[in-house]
């Protein structure tokens, strides 16, 4: 039998995540969101792609819960985008309410289920998913490294001219302006970054991936980024489901883990079917790890808004 995933929210994150799993033939697909109609017609439009693409994935889509029932990953997408006069902690707390809200339905039907989180703001809302669903932390991942590191090989390999197949590099900490892309551990075909480039291209790149996602929100001005995003959320749902142990950054709850505790923040964790399967703690530089703390404390300052 084909594994099962569920995507809640069928906006753009979610619908380009959900064709990518079910076309990949990876698993069955039950597409939810809180509008009526929405998941059911993208559903079906994927569905008749079936044939051309050679998947007999099931896709569905529904805005009832039950038909969620037994997933085995859960990716979560619901929410709202930051609008015009509202503030970070107006948009934390709206998409904090929709998380509370759409987890208790999701773990109503799938008590077992992996949630990989993808709402912004990513590490709180992580957060938000493990209190309220009381899962063991390694069932609760959230998905931010993959896409911020994406970002960064894909400057790197631009800047060097080579394949981005060649370029290792991951970015650790908060999903937000104070992520931690860290040099120390890229590296380019095993090649140190630092040998291949000078340090101003380098921090120009390191820059750049900082605002990775706001360089797309300029351009979309409506919208934000789901192409790369739901790659990554695909990379780690076929960790997830194929046992594969890969190892990537995640969100993932510390508990002193590099002298964090009791938060949500990226570093490299091995994922398989039990979810999170291990948290790797590397050694970083001393002004590596200082970033890692202040883009914690940024974390720590949006969870002290929605107490949790
Ligand atoms: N239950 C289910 N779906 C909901 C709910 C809810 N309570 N509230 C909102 N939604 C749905 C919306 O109806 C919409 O279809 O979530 C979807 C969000 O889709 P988009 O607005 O297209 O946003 P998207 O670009 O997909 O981003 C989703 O991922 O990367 C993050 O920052 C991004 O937080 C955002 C999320």
């Amino acid at each position: 039998m084909r594994k099962k995933v569920t995507v809640v929210g069928s906006g753009n994150v979610g619908a380009t995540t959900a064709l990518r799993l079910a076309h990949a033939e990876l698993c069955d697909v039950v597409m939810t969101d809180i509008v009526e109609g929405i998941p059911q017609g993208k559903a079906l439009d994927m569905l008749q792609a079936g044939p051309i693409t050679g998947s007999d994935s099931r896709i569905t889509g529904t805005n009832d819960y039950k038909e969620t029932a037994n997933s085995d990953v859960v990716v979560v997408t619901a929410g709202f985008p930051r609008q015009p006069g509202m503030s970070r902690d107006d948009l934390l707390m709206k998409n904090y309410e929709v998380i509370k809200a759409t987890t208790e339905k999701i773990i109503e039907y799938s008590p077992n289920t992996i949630l990989v989180m993808v709402t912004n703001p990513l590490d709180a809302m992580c957060q938000a998913a493990l209190r309220v669903s009381k899962f063991p932390k390694h069932r609760v991942i959230g998905m931010a490294g993959v896409l911020d590191s994406a970002r960064f090989r894909t400057f790197i390999a631009e800047a060097l001219n080579v394949s981005v197949e060649n370029v290792q590099g991951f970015v650790l900490g908060g999903h937000g302006d104070e992520m931690v892309p860290v040099v120390s551990y890229s590296s380019v075909a095993g090649i140190p970054l630092t040998d291949l480039m000078d340090a101003a291209t380098l921090e120009a790149i390191v820059k750049r991936t900082r605002g990775g996602g706001g360089e797309i929100v300029k351009y979309l001005k409506t919208g934000s980024a789901f192409y790369a995003p739901s790659a990554a959320v695909f990379e780690m749902v076929e960790a997830i489901l194929k046992d594969k142990k890969k190892i990537l950054p995640c969100a993932a709850y510390l508990e002193g883990e590099y002298g964090i505790n009791g938060l949500y923040v990226g570093v490299p964790c091995k994922l398989g079917e039990k979810g999170i399967e291990k948290i790797y703690e590397v050694k970083l530089t001393p002004n590596e790890t200082e970033l890692l703390k202040k883009s914690a404390e940024a974390v720590r300052e949006l969870i002290n808004v929605i107490k949790c």
